[in-house]
């Protein structure tokens, strides 16, 4: 845990310059629009520890599995993001010598994320090793506004001296992934060109053949006045660069606008991509860097506008969900049923940027609230438009007549991930993909989804239950053997409760949606049994019976649902009486320990209980709760928010609270020591969900927002926005009351507290305290 990141509600800042930090906030100060994204790193050289990321949505390279014993059925590669091309480079040579923050010293440092407005900003004063005194400051964002463009504004001052800086802004390909299994380099050169004042590389993926082209406007401004930079042109192997050489004074700043853009033939025709390039940075260099920032602050003012979360008397947490909120819109847009929400988004290489359930269970509900519901539409459709893999996937598992497997993780629809006992056995992905379908059709009363994309998937996802589960003749019931629940600290477990009970809800809500496609578009209905060789009756009784006599876990001495067979055999130490030098578990003791141990890594029991809390009453949800809660050691940053959930449901304010504080700050303060790897974004919709689910109580109960809020104590007051149906409202909850403000024409009915609460159009209604 480290707390040097200063409070501020819309900004986050660092003042002075911690070397041993430098990873981290390299991930914090990230900058993306959902189209690329990147690191913060310095534009000017720096020779000590960093980790360079520049990345483009979309465009990944499948490098080679490597395993120590290769399984049957194991993917053949894993499709990363990979490290594109920087940039945001310029060199600064001063007298000859550097500019290096690692070779110089500092007198002054701050880097500032501007997150009402997108932008990054750094200012520093050094002195070079031959004495000489410079201030920088820099700007630079990815537009939001024009998502394949970027802008960099870089100013140094000398302040003790007159004479030569040399200044080599640049784009340089010739870049590698960390991660690289075999320490290849994935990029191929394609072209690269430069002119008076512009540079480009365009370069091929090896492999999957995406071609990205990357270029550079420049201008340079001395004094505050333009100058012609006669600049020469340096090329080298993936790189392209202008260098000039200039005779600089004493307090008179050298200013250097860098305009970028990266362009990607997913977009644009790859013998296109030069001419479009070409015309992008004309196009964006004549418009010039404030009206670009001005425009910048203009599209996140946008972003604010609907999913902005106001928390009045706690400026760290303000600052906290602010910068969740912030990280999630640099992201993902929706603008492309293409992409998807990494693990860490563009803020590092961990988990290769690639898609997993995360996206379905957790930032689902944050888009559906706080965007168009055209974004989780595209978010369903991109699994949609995934089904044929999935389904070949399942076959070359041995299931059959259509049976789905959706991948534990994808860029393209096919598996990547390669350890068995998640690759094969954490299945549960599957059913998290249908019940974001419920869930999407819950909120938004899209029915006609269903029809056209939402059933083809349910039938196939509940096919591979079907096959998946077996009859126990000793039991005699259906079983689900060599399972993986969300708690990875257990494998190849028997029954696990999470497991069955959302494989039995995956068939029971397919066998309604059939009903209701049938019965509602039985055109569409028909053509879809058609063409997926449906055959209703047998599949559907195949269903009910298995939904009628599954066999889920559960101990009648403790009236829990147990996370497996075989749960209560473990030696039941609870957290609270581990040594804390044993914690984390994960690095502290060996893997098969933990197998042993009773230790839960995540909500896994309390996922389902938490996706399904209608069907139990309060007293279930506490003995539950009661019991797996001290067992967890919240060893996956997914964890506290389903916590937080269910303590507000329970009405234990304050220990919702405490859930609320681990996710909310998890990468400003480094609570996990892992945030140099990148910011957990996709656990950051979590956060979101503690405060509007949790503290905000939101539902949707039948066709209606649901509303159940309380102030944590340490709170004044807070807010949140949420679309519903056509309405945009604004929620209040505060010591007075609750305020619930309508800023659209439709008018709507919620209920609160239990009461159902007409809306007007543009009105408002409060509920005093
Ligand atoms: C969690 C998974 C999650 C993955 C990516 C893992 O540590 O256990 O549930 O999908 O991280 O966020």
């Amino acid at each position: 845990m480290k707390d040097y990141i200063k409070v501020d509600e819309w900004k986050i800042i660092e003042e002075g310059f911690d070397p041993h930090y430098n990873k981290i906030s390299e991930s914090i100060f990230s900058l993306g629009n959902g189209r690329m994204g990147q690191r913060a790193n310095f534009e000017e050289a720096y020779s000590g520890d960093t980790l360079q990321g520049n990345y483009v949505a979309g465009v990944y390279y499948p490098d080679k599995t490597r395993v120590g014993w290769w399984k049957n059925g194991y993917p053949e590669y894993f499709a990363k993001v990979l490290n594109a091309a920087n940039w945001i480079g310029i060199d600064i040579t001063i007298e000859g010598e550097q500019l290096d923050l690692a070779q110089c010293t500092t007198q002054q440092f701050s880097r500032e994320l501007n997150m009402k407005e997108g932008y990054l900003k750094r200012t520093f004063t050094a002195t070079t090793k031959n004495g000489k005194q410079v201030a920088v400051e820099s700007t630079r964002f990815c537009s939001m506004a024009d998502d394949e463009t970027g802008a960099i504004r870089y100013a140094l001052t000398p302040l003790n001296f007159s004479g030569e800086v040399t200044i080599t802004p640049y784009i340089d390909g010739d870049v590698k992934n960390k991660d690289a299994n075999y320490d290849e380099k994935f990029w191929d050169e394609v072209k690269k060109g430069t002119s008076t004042n512009g540079a480009f590389v365009q370069l091929r993926t090896k492999k999957t053949g995406f071609e990205v082209a990357t270029g550079m406007l420049v201008s340079i401004l001395q004094n505050n006045q333009p100058i012609d930079a006669g600049f020469k042109p340096v090329e080298k192997e993936k790189y392209v660069a202008l260098q000039t050489t200039l005779q600089v004074k004493a307090n008179e700043p050298v200013t250097i606008y860098k305009f970028a853009a990266n362009l990607s033939s997913q977009n644009h025709p790859a013998d296109q991509l030069e001419e479009v390039l070409n015309d992008t940075l004309q196009r964006i260099a004549a418009k010039g860097f404030d009206t670009m920032l001005a425009e910048q602050a203009a599209a996140w003012a946008e972003k604010w506008k609907h999913n902005d979360i106001i928390i009045e008397g706690d400026a760290s947490a303000q600052q906290g969900i602010r910068f969740n909120i912030f990280q999630l819109n640099q992201t993902y847009t929706g603008e492309d049923d293409r992409l998807n929400i990494g693990p860490k988004g563009f803020t590092g290489e961990k988990y290769g940027g690639s898609t997993y359930w995360d996206t379905e269970a957790y930032c689902v509900p944050f888009y559906l609230a706080t965007a168009d519901q055209k974004v989780t539409r595209n978010l369903l459709l991109y699994r949609y438009k995934q089904l044929g893999k999935a389904i070949e996937n399942a076959a070359s598992l041995g299931f059959n007549n259509g049976a789905a497997l959706y991948p534990m993780v994808t860029m393209d629809g096919t598996e990547c991930h390669n350890e068995w006992e998640i690759t094969f056995e954490e299945i549960h992905r599957n059913g998290a993909i249908a019940y974001a379908i419920f869930n999407y059709v819950r909120y938004t009363a899209d029915d006609a989804y269903l029809a056209d994309y939402g059933l083809e998937v349910l039938i196939a996802i509940s096919r591979f239950w079907s096959q998946r589960v077996n009859w126990s003749d000793d039991k005699q019931q259906y079983v689900m053997l060599g399972v993986t629940g969300p708690n990875e600290y257990e494998n190849n477990i028997n029954n696990n409760w999470y497991t069955s009970k959302l494989a039995v809800w995956c068939m029971k809500y397919t066998l309604e949606v059939v009903k209701q496609v049938k019965a509602n578009e039985p055109d569409k209905y028909n053509a879809l049994a058609t063409k997926i060789n449906f055959s209703i009756d047998s599949e559907t009784a195949k269903w009910s019976n298995i939904v009628e006599q599954m066999y889920y876990p559960y101990s009648e001495k403790l009236g829990v649902f147990l996370q497996q067979d075989g749960y209560l055999d473990k030696e039941q130490i609870l957290v609270k009486d581990l040594p804390a030098a044993d914690r984390p578990i994960n690095q502290k003791w060996s893997w098969d320990r933990i197998l042993r141990s009773c230790y839960i890594k995540q909500a896994d029991v309390l996922q389902g209980i938490y996706f399904f809390e209608d069907e139990y009453d309060l007293e279930t949800i506490r003995r539950n709760f009661d019991f797996y809660e001290p067992r967890t050691v919240h060893e996956s940053s997914l964890s506290p928010c389903v916590h937080a959930i269910l303590a507000a449901k329970l009405g234990d304010e304050a220990r919702a609270y405490e859930f609320y504080l681990r996710t909310s700050r998890l990468d400003l303060d480094d609570y996990n020591n892992d945030t140099e790897d990148g910011c957990h974004t996709t656990s950051m919709a979590g956060t979101w969900m503690s405060v509007v689910e949790g503290f905000g109580g939101m539902r949707v109960k039948d066709g209606k927002l649901s509303f159940q809020p309380f102030l944590p104590a340490k709170w004044n007051s807070f807010s949140f926005h949420v679309g519903f149906r056509g309405a945009l409202l604004n929620i209040k909850v505060s010591k007075e009351g609750v305020q619930i403000t309508n800023h659209s024409e439709a008018e709507i009915v919620v209920i609160v507290h239990g009461k159902e609460q007409l809306v007007k159009a543009n009105a408002d209604v409060i509920l005093e305290a």
